[in-house]
């Protein structure tokens, strides 16, 4: 291990941000990249109301549907910190696109809009990062408008994740009243001024310690009794914060504040860099499938493609994968084995992210996630190393919600359809079905969200000249099955399939019939994602 490199690791810090859609993920990246430097004023990036795109926005069909569907990176600098970014899809309708790229971050800032609470997308995204024991700190946001109690927030967060809120600073005022916060760990309260051009600057900022804050002119009007009883009952009834306890995700930390305004951001990327973890120790399997430990410090370099993307450039009609690097140093025009196919590749022209530009990059360390040129080398889940002789835990496939056939309307097109489902099933933007008990010449499709099945037809029409007709399929609810299937009593109407990597699957009409297979078959495992 190089001390470069043990120095490089410890400035790292690749993470997610996740959120119900419209809670302010989007926002807060921003104002991440203002408060960087990376750019001057918030709302530069691209006129938000027109394609909702900030920075990390590329696609065509992004910034025409004003969503964000890929999952990118961006790599910038933050107080000594390097930061890497990853971008999850925050429609509605997400994919297993933001399963997987949470796979390639070391933690996570959860937001939450403050008149809301805990949404559904939110759960979900949740309980993919505790499946990886992913740590996650909680910012609580839009305190400029009103919206539910602190205490029931932070409550809400305990019982509805299963976790415990840790809060370390707390709002001084709500809505209209909202003056700033109280900064628990030094003990100070942190008034802000909005100013003209709201957002789009570092609002104004007086501390002051909490034995000056009653009487002071800036909490006038503040209901400061209240403020105290409530800091009270943190200190004798609220978790501790520890580092251990948020890195062992026992705990999540809790922030509040307004993005828009700035008020608050600030103390909670600095709480970010200085406690968020830098990249660590992976699991992978060695050439004689014996378990590893794979240190980010051991100077040979490995990694693994989460995330492949065609087309990214429309003049170059490119195909890239992502790469996460997870160990050693990585080069420019570095030949590297990938683990499945033993086929050695040269990574030349590798690039990053930085916010609205891709860039040739010289070397990458553990942490980063570079993009490389791919003529069909690589597939989802691929481990790289010099020799080949790692391979890194399989992605997670999720349980699809959503089945459906699909069918070229021009039949003399079938060719292009077979090159485009193809690529795209390579790419893991959909997952591929075979029935086991019936043949058929149509593709069975399945996916977590209905958005996947739309971004399936409008790149099969943009890219493949394949027009498609897609027919749901009648479930919405499925698992794989581990035992035999023989001895599996099927609910009637539920139906066997193979996935792509011939694994097998059990579709359902609904919930209920799953749950009632799953009591019905104590015998069998009935899971909801594909195991390794
Ligand atoms: P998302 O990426 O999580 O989907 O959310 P995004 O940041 O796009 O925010 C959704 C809406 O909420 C945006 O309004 C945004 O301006 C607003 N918002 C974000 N943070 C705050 C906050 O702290 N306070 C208030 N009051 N609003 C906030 P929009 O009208 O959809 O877009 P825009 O016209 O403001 O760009």
């Amino acid at each position: 291990m190089s001390d470069k490199l043990t120095e490089q690791i410890k400035r790292r810090r690749t993470f997610a941000i996740i959120s119900h859609p419209d809670a302010g993920k989007t926002t807060l990246t921003e104002k991440l990249l203002l408060y960087s430097g990376m750019i001057r004023t918030a709302g530069m990036v691209g006129g938000r109301k027109a394609n909702k795109g900030a920075a990390s926005d590329w696609m065509g069909m992004e910034q025409e549907r004003g969503i964000s569907i890929t999952a990118s990176a961006m790599q910038f600098e933050y107080k000594d910190c390097v930061i890497n970014v990853l971008d999850t899809p925050g429609h509605q309708d997400f994919s297993e696109d933001t399963y997987r790229t949470l796979t390639a971050a070391d933690s996570v800032i959860m937001v939450i809009d403050c008149s809301k609470g805990v949404e559904a997308q939110t759960r979900k995204l949740f309980d993919a990062c505790r499946l990886r024991n992913i740590p996650v700190i909680t910012f609580i946001n839009k305190l400029d408008l009103s919206g539910k109690d602190p205490l029931d927030l932070m409550q809400e967060v305990e019982e509805t994740l299963g976790i415990q809120a840790s809060a370390i600073n707390w709002p001084l005022g709500y809505g209209k009243g909202f003056k700033g916060v109280y900064n628990r760990p030094d003990n100070k309260a942190h008034f802000f001024t909005r100013l003209a051009a709201a957002g789009s600057l570092k609002p104004e900022l007086d501390i002051v310690d909490r034995a000056d804050l009653a009487g002071h002119e800036k909490a006038t009007d503040l209901d400061i009794e209240t403020v105290f009883e409530e800091l009270e009952l943190l200190e004798e009834a609220g978790n501790e914060f520890t580092r251990d306890s948020y890195l062992n995700c026992e705990v999540t930390p809790v922030f509040f504040g307004s993005a828009m305004t700035n008020f608050g951001v600030e103390l909670l990327f600095d709480f970010f860099v200085n406690f968020a973890p830098c990249p660590g120790d992976r699991k992978a399997k060695n050439l004689q499938d014996e378990e590893v430990t794979v240190e980010a410090e051991d100077d040979m370099f490995s990694g693994y493609v989460f995330k492949i993307q065609a087309n990214m450039d429309p003049r170059h009609r490119d195909c890239v994968a992502f790469i996460r690097v997870n160990s050693g140093t990585f080069v420019r025009d570095m030949t590297i084995k990938n683990n499945r196919t033993g086929k050695q590749v040269r990574l030349a022209r590798p690039s990053n992210m930085v916010v609205t530009s891709r860039e040739t990059i010289d070397d990458a360390f553990p942490g980063d996630i570079i993009g490389v040129s791919n003529p069909g080398h690589f597939a989802i889940g691929d481990s790289l190393s010099p020799k080949g002789t790692l391979r890194f835990q399989k992605l997670p496939a999720f349980q699809p919600e959503l089945f459906a056939t699909v069918r070229c309307v021009d039949t003399s097109r079938r060719k292009s359809l077979d090159k485009g489902i193809e690529q795209l099933v390579s790419e893991g933007a959909i997952q591929l079905l075979t029935p086991v008990d019936s043949y058929t010449n149509e593709y069975h499709l399945a996916a977590v969200g209905r958005l996947q099945f739309e971004v399936l037809q409008y790149r099969l029409q943009d890219e493949y000249k394949v027009e498609t007709r897609l027919e749901n399929l009648p479930f919405t609810a499925s698992c794989w099955l581990r035992g035999d299937k023989e001895t599996f009593k099927k609910p009637f109407n539920a139906k066997f399939m193979l996935d792509q990597f011939d694994k097998l699957m059990v579709l359902f009409s609904n919930q209920w019939e799953k749950d009632f297979a799953v009591r019905d078959n104590p015998d069998h495992e009935l899971l909801d994602y594909a195991w390794d």
